[in-house]
């Protein structure tokens, strides 16, 4: 393998400071190996100065706003000041824009395909590259056209600007994802959204995939490249609290009801009128998540300090070094193209993608993802295939091994250049050993993967859930 050429130190204070990164895992032949995490795509872990953080903070944590006593005053400024750290990290405007605190970036996106006050015959722009979440919650409440991907998975730029066209002056958002979950592809978002504005259409970015991996600026609002909407979750950036982000224009939050309604959205409230309050209050219905938004802000004040720009060059350089790893592969068929975050997809020849990341977990403790990482379409876009009703009766009968599908490694900037190493030469062993593998392993039904014959993968496990307490 060729050793990457810089080292940079952002990157081991990172990794020396996630959370259970030292955790071993039992293998086949009765071994522990460390476990190698390439699944960050799905959730990151969190970081262990946070937590010293959060378990200071929660002696304070309390209800918000209008307690008296010191716990909520501490509480309510945490909270609120946790919105203006969520801003800053992404160059929202701290006065014109307003910053939701939502669940994720699902929760994000309906919420704001209710709060953009979309009406019948108004269309929505998405794309055939996005996850479901940014793709279900318009199909609710507007009309919905879809720009191609070509066979890399890349947009189709003259069909968006198309479409923007021939669609003057219905389109009123254009809804794309930053980067994709299932190849990574970075989208030009400022230049999507520079199209989009000279259309009278405005632009979300659905940054789950972006904001992690990425420096990212909304730019200011006289910018034509200016990004309307973003919407990310903290748990795909090392804050698995449950808080995630809708960042959008305060004079669009201060107009209508909200879709949820009740504590904490309102200034006053009479029998027949209700006067709803201000953003984000009016859209963060219920006693919030404080704890959530804590771990989020501190974790982004973190990062910050470590650089975004560092952080995301060494994740460059980790992802072509896979790249170049599994291309030197004949075997294996890799999926999309540049420029990309540090998510890989590939399937090996002949083999069920099931079966690959079964291997991989119990044969070196790897941990990935396989499937359709919920963006069915562009999966079956990618893999050539068509929209199949078996394949229903498949996922009824939980029988997931026989739907299309890849299996996808996910990096981020803590990973090494070793992991990378491991992962790849156990790719190599399975290729020159299909067969061997395919007789012992066997699909698990209960699991939802297969699972070594000899393993004793249950009582593995069995032991593990125990030490969790569950
Ligand atoms: C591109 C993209 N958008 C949206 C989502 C949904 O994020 P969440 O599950 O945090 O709501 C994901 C999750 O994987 C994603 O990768």
């Amino acid at each position: 393998m060729f050793p990457l050429q810089v080292v940079n130190r952002p990157n081991a204070a990172l990794r020396s400071n996630i959370h259970g990164i030292d955790l071993k895992v039992p293998v086949l032949g009765g071994k522990k190996k460390p476990f190698i995490f390439f699944d960050n795509a799905a959730s990151t872990p969190p970081l262990k100065t946070v937590l010293q953080q959060m378990d200071e903070f929660m002696k304070w944590y309390s209800g918000v706003h209008r307690g008296t006593g010191y716990k909520s005053l501490v509480s309510s400024r945490v909270y609120d000041h946790s919105h203006d750290v969520i801003a800053e990290f992404v160059g929202a405007d701290p006065v014109l824009d307003t910053v939701v605190l939502v669940k994720n970036t699902t929760e994000a996106i309906n919420k704001l395909s209710y709060r953009l006050g979309l009406k019948p015959g108004d269309i929505v722009l998405t794309t055939e590259m996005e996850h479901h979440s940014n793709d279900l919650p318009w199909r609710q409440q507007a009309r919905v056209e879809y720009v191609q991907v070509d066979a890399h998975g890349r947009l189709n730029m003259e069909q968006l600007q198309n479409l923007l066209k021939k669609n003057y002056p219905r389109v009123k958002l254009v809804a794309v994802c930053g980067a994709s979950n299932v190849t990574g592809h970075i989208n030009d978002v400022h230049r999507i959204a520079e199209l989009a504005h000279g259309f009278g259409a405005r632009i979300l970015v659905d940054g789950a995939q972006l904001i992690p991996h990425h420096c990212f600026n909304m730019k200011p609002h006289s910018h034509p490249q200016h990004i309307d909407f973003l919407a990310f979750s903290g748990h795909k950036i090392f804050a698995p609290y449950g808080c995630g982000a809708l960042i959008g224009p305060r004079w669009l939050f201060e107009q209508g009801a909200p879709e949820y309604s009740g504590g904490g959205t309102v200034n006053m409230v009479f029998r027949d009128t209700v006067y709803w309050g201000s953003p984000p209050d009016r859209d963060e219905a219920g006693s919030p998540n404080v704890p959530g938004a804590y771990a989020l802000a501190a974790t982004l004040q973190y990062l910050k300090s470590l650089g975004m720009l560092q952080l995301s060059r060494n994740e460059q350089r980790l992802t072509s070094y896979l790249m170049e790893g599994l291309g030197r592969n004949r075997e294996v068929i890799l999926y999309g193209s540049t420029p990309r975050v540090g998510v890989v997809t590939f399937n090996i020849k002949g083999l069920s993608h099931a079966l690959v990341g079964a291997i991989l977990c119990f044969e070196a403790g790897i941990g990935v993802r396989t499937g359709c990482f919920c963006a069915q379409g562009y999966v079956r876009r990618l893999l050539e295939e068509t929209e199949n009703p078996d394949h229903l009766q498949y996922y009824m009968k939980r029988e997931l091994h026989k739907l299309p599908g890849m299996v996808r490694v996910s990096l981020a900037a803590y990973n090494t250049e070793r992991e990378i190493d491991i992962f790849l030469q156990l790719v190599e062993q399975i290729c020159q050993n299909k067969k061997a593998y395919r007789d012992s392993y066997q699909w698990s039904e209960q699991l939802g993967t297969y699972v070594p014959k000899d393993l004793g993968v249950e009582s593995l496990l069995e032991e593990i859930y125990q030490r969790v307490g569950f």
